[in-house]
């Protein structure tokens, strides 16, 4: 078992994904992994869909590369590198998210993840009560020898991809995590310098530790 803080190092995006199958046993232990989160209130009103069904997959796979056409790529093709990475790297990045965007339904797994919220919208609060599961299914994917990515593109068209997944009325869709054992390798991430975000007592006040 690899060392916790080099697992958070080295879970990059991994989106290339091969399509070979995934024991059921390993989504098991990545959905434990997911359900040790904390929740709001511990509410625990994640729901969590395991899809392995090719058409539900491709009839989502076609709004996620419509907003690839439409938003994503336009916004990739105008923008520059974020802190820690590099035009070369950034390209890569794109390169990927292309590459994922295509094959997205080939992921022999994906893991949906869902909440019942009730009468009330989605937002920010609704949220946090389920990206914590969703950063702890990724380490576990990680510490597993998976790969996967956070995606949540699909929402641009949440409610035709929250009725390709059949949600009842106040479930809602958060997150999809494409699930596969990784082409490439993982590696450290690229991030920015902690001095950059990091403050002491007030905004912009640098912190000296
Ligand atoms: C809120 C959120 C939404 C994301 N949605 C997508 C997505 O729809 N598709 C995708 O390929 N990556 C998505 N990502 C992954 C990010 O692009 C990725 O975490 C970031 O580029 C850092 O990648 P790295 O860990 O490989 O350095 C998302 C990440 C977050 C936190």
């Amino acid at each position: 078992m690899v060392d916790l803080f080099e697992i958070m190092a080295t879970t990059r995006a991994m989106r290339r994904l091969k399509s070979d199958p995934v024991p059921d046993a390993l989504v098991r232990k990545v959905l434990e992994a997911g359900v040790c989160a904390p929740s709001g209130g511990n509410y625990q009103k994640w729901r969590f869909l395991v899809v392995k069904d090719m058409a539900v997959k491709q009839a989502v796979q076609k709004l996620y590369k419509r907003a690839y056409d439409e938003v994503i790529g336009p916004r990739y093709a105008g923008s520059a590198p974020p802190p820690g990475s590099d035009p070369a790297r950034y390209a890569r990045q794109h390169a990927a998210v292309e590459y994922l965007t295509d094959h997205f339904h080939e992921a022999p797994v994906w893991i949906v993840v869902c909440q019942e919220d009730g009468t009330a919208a989605p937002s920010r609060s609704s949220g946090a009560s389920v990206y914590p599961a969703v950063q702890n299914m990724l380490l576990a994917a990680r510490a597993l020898g998976l790969g996967s990515t956070l995606t949540t593109r699909h929402m641009m068209f949440a409610a035709e991809a929250d009725a390709a997944f059949g949600l009842p009325e106040g479930v809602h869709s958060y997150a999809i995590l494409p699930l596969g054992y990784p082409m490439g390798k993982f590696g450290p991430v690229g991030r920015g310098r902690l001095e950059d975000v990091v403050f002491a007592d007030r905004w912009g006040v640098p912190y000296p530790g």
